[in-house]
């Protein structure tokens, strides 16, 4: 198969707001290198960490390409060993860099076929976010049965499929979201109680919370939204419990002395997906567990809005503007 030398692809030269953004329709296609498979994006993922690259938050050298996982097809393999047996031609999912592309040259080692009876959109739709829920609720803290669990911005796109992983374990899920229909959509996924934080009697969740769980508090929080929440969650999180912090929605967590978390005797962690999944195995075991969920219709995916891939700059907009719910794709 010929390929085309360049391509259209989303470039961030500077940090800044998402009109950094530009459109290029002569950005070279990559040559796959050693360990590596050139990939022909079909659909690629739109996450709130690309907006950290974007602004500088993480810092990430420049020129970038976003975007850090896609669904399409092996145009071609880089040279040398194939340890995963990968044809051009296969379906895959990949997670990596450089998504905001028609073409990526991914690694091999975050790269996997995706199943038959999955569509790309499904698989995107929860391939990073259901991922990251996957692991968070395993290995950050090993959710029990009757577990109180507060979960922030439950409506987005990694809250929409941790609010229906935590019920599916049995625990009891206290859900924050912002606006009445956000708390709607995460009712319907069966949360015991949300909590429009946005609200004038949801200002005060962590009151709620206490009333909720009579008192004590829940036994682990889940906080992605960072600087607007992350003392109310130590509040929240009954005594020995545990918070897990996961993003930085709002900005980032500050520097906490560690004496705070005495009183209580609080467990923290700052986890990232990739850690969680940085070997082989690793990866592959995590996305056999996401793939068997999202075949059986137990993990239901909602997909906020297919962009065009040049208006990635109006979801990075939308994402930021706290005007989504599910997951933000984008159609190279
Ligand atoms: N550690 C990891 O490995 C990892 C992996 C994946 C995702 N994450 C984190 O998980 C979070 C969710 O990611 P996502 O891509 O699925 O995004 P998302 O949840 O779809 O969007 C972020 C949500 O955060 C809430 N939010 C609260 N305060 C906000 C503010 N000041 N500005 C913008 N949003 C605000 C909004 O929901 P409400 O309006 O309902 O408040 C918004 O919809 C992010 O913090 C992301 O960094 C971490």
């Amino acid at each position: 198969m010929s390929l085309p030398s360049t391509q259209k692809a989303i470039i961030v030269e500077e940090t800044g707001g998402p009109e950094v953004l530009k459109v290029k329709t002569d950005y070279p296609v990559p040559t796959p290198q050693e360990g590596q498979v050139l990939v022909k994006n079909n659909i690629s993922g739109i996450n709130f960490i690309d907006t950290y690259f974007r602004t500088g938050l993480y810092p990430s050298p420049k020129p970038e390409v976003l975007g850090r996982e896609g669904a399409g097809t092996i145009v071609a393999l880089g040279p040398g060993a194939n340890p995963y047996g990968f044809k051009v031609g296969d379906r895959v999912a990949w997670l990596s860099t450089g998504g905001y592309a028609e073409y990526s040259a991914v690694p091999a080692a975050k790269t996997i076929k995706v199943p038959d009876g999955l569509s790309d959109e499904d698989v995107i739709g929860a391939f990073l976010s259901g991922l990251t829920v996957v692991t968070l609720v395993k290995e950050a803290y090993p959710v029990q049965k009757g577990d109180w669990v507060l979960l922030h911005a439950a409506a987005g796109g990694a809250g929409f499929l941790m609010t229906q992983v935590l019920k599916s374990l049995g625990a009891k899920v206290i859900g924050t979201a912002g606006g009445p229909e956000k708390v709607e959509l995460v009712k319907s996924l069966g949360a015991d109680v949300v909590i429009d934080y946005k609200s004038d009697e949801g200002k005060d969740w962590v009151k709620k919370v206490k009333e909720v769980t009579g008192g004590e508090g829940v036994t682990v929080a889940y906080d992605s939204v960072g600087k607007d929440t992350w003392e109310g969650s130590l509040d929240a999180v009954k005594r020995k419990g545990t918070v897990i912090y996961f993003g930085n929605a709002s900005g980032p967590v500050p520097p906490l002395p560690l004496t705070r978390l005495s009183p209580k005797c609080i467990k923290i962690g700052r986890p990232q997906l990739f850690g969680y999944i940085e070997k082989r195995e690793e990866f592959e075991f995590y996305t056999n567990e996401l793939f068997t969920l999202l075949k059986s219709g137990q993990l239901k995916v909602k997909i906020h809005k297919v962009y065009p891939l040049d208006q990635a700059e109006q979801a990075q907009r939308d994402l930021e503007g706290r005007k989504t719910t599910g997951k933000l794709l984008l159609r190279p």
